[in-house]
This record gives structure tokens, sequence and C-alpha cells, in this order.
């Protein structure tokens, strides 16, 4: 089976411990601040639900859905939106949570349009970055692990669709990549 030959990079408790520490920083930044989380569809469904349940702040939520053109594992760096925020975010503190920046192409795109609905602030928190794929000069504000060049998936990142549900964040056996 796929995630007996895949091996675990990141615990369900190691997960636990680091989302808990970065929840914190954001708390103590923002104390005294509402903020808003913009939660990005679907890799961050549990990464976000996690976070937001560990910041001691007044807070509220919202989501967007975008998908990158491009085939296989190569993005194109365009960007679509398939669902935009309910409300305005005008004067509002947000962080946009994501569950991995790769190119930077899809934050890029996303920090640009939040910025230009005059908010009072636009930052990211992600839960992976593979700086080493990077194709535009992005650095998130709060990031819980930085990660080697590996396809990787559980805990809200999918394999074809699939696997989201795992509790902990493994590496693919290159056997069971998706074919293109
Ligand atoms: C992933 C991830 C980011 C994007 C990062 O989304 O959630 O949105 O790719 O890649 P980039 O830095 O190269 O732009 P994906 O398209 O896999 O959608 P999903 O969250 O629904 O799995």
């Amino acid at each position: 089976m796929l995630t007996e030959r895949a091996k675990i990079l990141i615990s369900e408790n190691e997960l636990k411990e680091k989302i808990r520490e970065v929840a914190s920083q954001i708390s103590a930044d923002y104390k005294g601040e509402e903020v808003l989380f913009v939660g990005i569809l679907k890799g961050c469904i549990h990464f976000y639900s996690d976070l937001t349940r560990e910041v001691n702040l007044p807070l509220t939520m919202d989501f967007m859905a975008i998908s990158s053109y491009g085939s296989g594992t190569t993005s194109s760096g365009e960007v679509k939106m398939l669902k935009d925020l309910d409300k305005s975010i005008c004067g509002k503190n947000v962080i946009i949570v994501e569950d991995i920046i790769d190119s930077g192409n899809t934050l890029s795109y996303l920090k640009r349009l939040l910025s230009s609905r005059q908010p009072k602030s636009v930052k990211i928190c992600t839960l992976l970055d593979k700086p080493s794929r990077r194709k535009v000069d992005l650095q998130p504000d709060y990031c819980c692990f930085t990660i080697p060049d590996e396809f990787v998936f559980g805990y809200g990142l999918d394999v074809d669709q699939q696997y989201r549900n795992k509790k902990d964040i493994y590496i693919l056996d290159p056997k069971d990549y998706p074919k293109e």
C-alpha cells in the first residue's frame, strides 16, 4: 500500500507541538488586535483548524479557492481564483494560511490581490516551505517547517486528491508518483 511504502517526514505530535508554538507567536505579535484568518483550500484544512484553535485572539474566518495552471509538477505561474472571500477585508489584519509554498506563484498572486483591497496588514503563515523550488521572491512571515524538495502528502496534502485525511506528513515513494 502507498502509505506503507511512504516514510513519515513529520509526525502528528511534531505537527501539534510546532503549530502550538507558531500560534503563540501570532497571538503575541497581534496582542490587542483582531485578525482575519484566510484559508486557501483545500490543502490548508487541518492546519487551519489546528492553528486557529491554538490562537488566543479575537479572530474571524474566511476561505479562498485557487487553481494553478500547468501540467503535472510544473506550474506555468498562472493562477485562477475559483472562490473569493465572502466579505471586504478593508482595514483588517489578514493572515493567509497555506499548507505549502513551492514556486511561490500562488501566494505571490494572493498577497498582491489582497494587499490591493486596503487591508490594515497582510501576512503569510505556511505549514511547509520548500525554498529550493522558489521561482519568485516570496518569504512567509510564519513557517512551521522548511522541507527538502520531496513529494509530500497527508495532513491536508494530497496524492491525486486522496490521503488528505492522514494524521502525519509522509514522503511519497517515487514508485507511487502520480502519472502526468
Ligand atoms: C498547493 C498549495 C498552494 C500551491 C503552492 O495547492 O496549497 O496553494 O500548491 O504551490 P506554488 O507555491 O508553486 O504556487 P494545490 O494546487 O495542490 O491545491 P490544493 O490545496 O487543493 O491541494
